[in-house]
């Protein structure tokens, strides 16, 4: 069969370059792409939300199945078009990405199905919400833990993290307010700040069967030691030693399966990725967020360690047929995947500069560079977006993948490029 991938970034490489293993498939095609799709895939040059072009397009070359990487299209009603046309697409309906679209629709399924989360409270008004904040703490100087999130979708940005009042008051200014997400921050939720580490916990669904993916790891903070500004994510690992096989089980059973079901009570049953960003707490894991894909880095190392074939699981997940597939298989060695990212980033950056290096970083063993913000520019490969490479490494153990990864990091250059220095560490301390 023909698959098609939406997107452009690392996650979407790392599907097609997957999804191109599988002997069921002939083709792999992905809108838009990046320099490294080019490689294993066709590129498609159609935006991600031209809903009606991608599917004369599915159509036209006879596409089998979709799969759709970033979540924007997917809040859109990507997955609601294609089936309106009787196209095979894997990922959930516009009410089902609710789940990552709406802060407020996620804490209240969470509440409802009683799967633990932060406690919080939801307000449309800033003035009643800061009213709340300076009733609740009169004292200016006390430690304020709270969390002052924009409900709708902020390209992972619309969630402030504060331990003073005054950031607490800015922040509902700012979201509230200024309305710097824009309509995203038409409601706000404020909840309690969550002490711990964070996991990331994936699961494929038909909506009624869950196959839950090993635990890995993000690292969103821009610098080593987990300073500086926010990313998107700058390196991954999997599995994380943080969540072993008895909290993997207590996850799938208090909070992947509730949600689920939850989902379905609510007339928006869920298929496609169910992404859990956890806070492994004092008192256990609890929900920091869902998201409705792959993460991005996390797919690079999750599927660098799949060995079943995913074409065939994507399908019977979109056939709502997952328990017929028997459970995953797994190389038992770990994946780490290290970002290089531009001068700037996550702020503003340059683009368009070559880069060195990938075909000797490509034939070191067991490692295979993604590409994510790339492109092709007179037959060379250049710098297009702030994240630019997910360097991906399998191990014997943790420690022999992260050197692997850095090894290959250091063959490849550009003028400005970065990365931490310290992915995995935290598995290893
Ligand atoms: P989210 O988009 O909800 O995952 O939030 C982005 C990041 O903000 C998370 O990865 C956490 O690092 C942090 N965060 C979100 N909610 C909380 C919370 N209740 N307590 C502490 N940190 C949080
Ligand atoms: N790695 C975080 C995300 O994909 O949202």
């Amino acid at each position: 069969m023909n698959v098609l991938v939406i997107g452009n970034g690392g996650r979407e490489h790392a599907l097609a370059w997957k999804l191109a293993q599988s002997p069921r498939v002939k083709r792999v095609y992905v809108a838009p792409g990046n320099a490294g799709t080019a490689v294993e895939a066709v590129n498609v040059h159609l935006p991600l939300d031209d809903f009606p072009k991608l599917i004369q397009f599915a159509r036209a070359q006879d596409v089998a199945l979709t799969v759709v990487g970033p979540e924007a299209p997917l809040a859109d009603g990507i997955v609601d078009a294609f089936r309106a046309e009787g196209l095979r697409i894997f990922g959930p309906t516009k009410a089902a990405a609710r789940l990552e679209g709406s802060k407020v629709f996620c804490k209240d399924l969470l509440r409802d199905a009683d799967v633990p989360t932060a406690d919080y409270l939801v307000f449309s008004d800033p003035d009643e919400a800061c009213r709340y904040v300076r009733e609740r703490y009169p004292d200016q100087e006390q430690e304020v833990p709270l969390v002052v999130k924009a409900d709708g979708l902020a390209a992972g940005k619309g969630v402030i993290v504060c331990s003073r009042r005054e950031e607490v008051l800015e922040a509902i200014d700012q979201i509230a307010r200024q309305r710097v997400f824009g309509e995203a921050g038409r409601e706000l939720v404020i909840e309690e700040r969550l002490d711990g580490h964070e996991a990331s916990v994936l699961a494929i669904t038909d909506g009624r069967t869950i196959v839950t993916l090993p635990p890995a790891q993000d690292h969103k903070p821009a610098y080593d030691g987990d300073r500086g500004p926010n990313t998107g994510g700058m390196g991954a690992y999997c599995p994380a030693p943080l969540v072993g096989e008895t909290m993997l089980s207590w996850i799938e059973a208090h909070v992947l399966v509730p949600t689920v079901h939850a989902m379905k009570r609510k007339g928006a049953p869920f298929q496609g990725v169910l992404y859990a960003g956890l806070m492994i707490t004092r008192q256990g894991p609890k929900v920091l967020e869902y998201n409705v894909r792959f993460g991005d880095p996390e797919c690079q190392p999750l599927l660098m360690r799949l060995k079943t074939d995913l074409a065939e699981v994507l399908e019977a997940a979109a056939e709502c047929r997952l328990d017929r597939i028997g459970g995953l298989e797994w190389d038992p060695r770990p994946a780490v995947c290290v970002v290089m990212a531009s001068e700037g980033y996550p702020g503003k950056y340059a683009k368009g500069r070559p880069i060195r290096g990938l075909d000797d970083a490509a034939g070191l063993p067991d490692v295979k560079v993604f590409h994510a913000g790339t492109a092709l520019a007179d037959g060379q490969v250049v710098t297009s977006g702030g994240r630019v490479l997910g360097v991906t490494a399998l191990g014997d153990s943790i420690a022999a993948a992260k050197r692997q990864a850095y090894t290959a990091v250091k063959c490849i250059r550009w003028p400005g490029a970065w990365c931490r220095k310290d992915i995995s560490d935290k598995a290893l301390g």
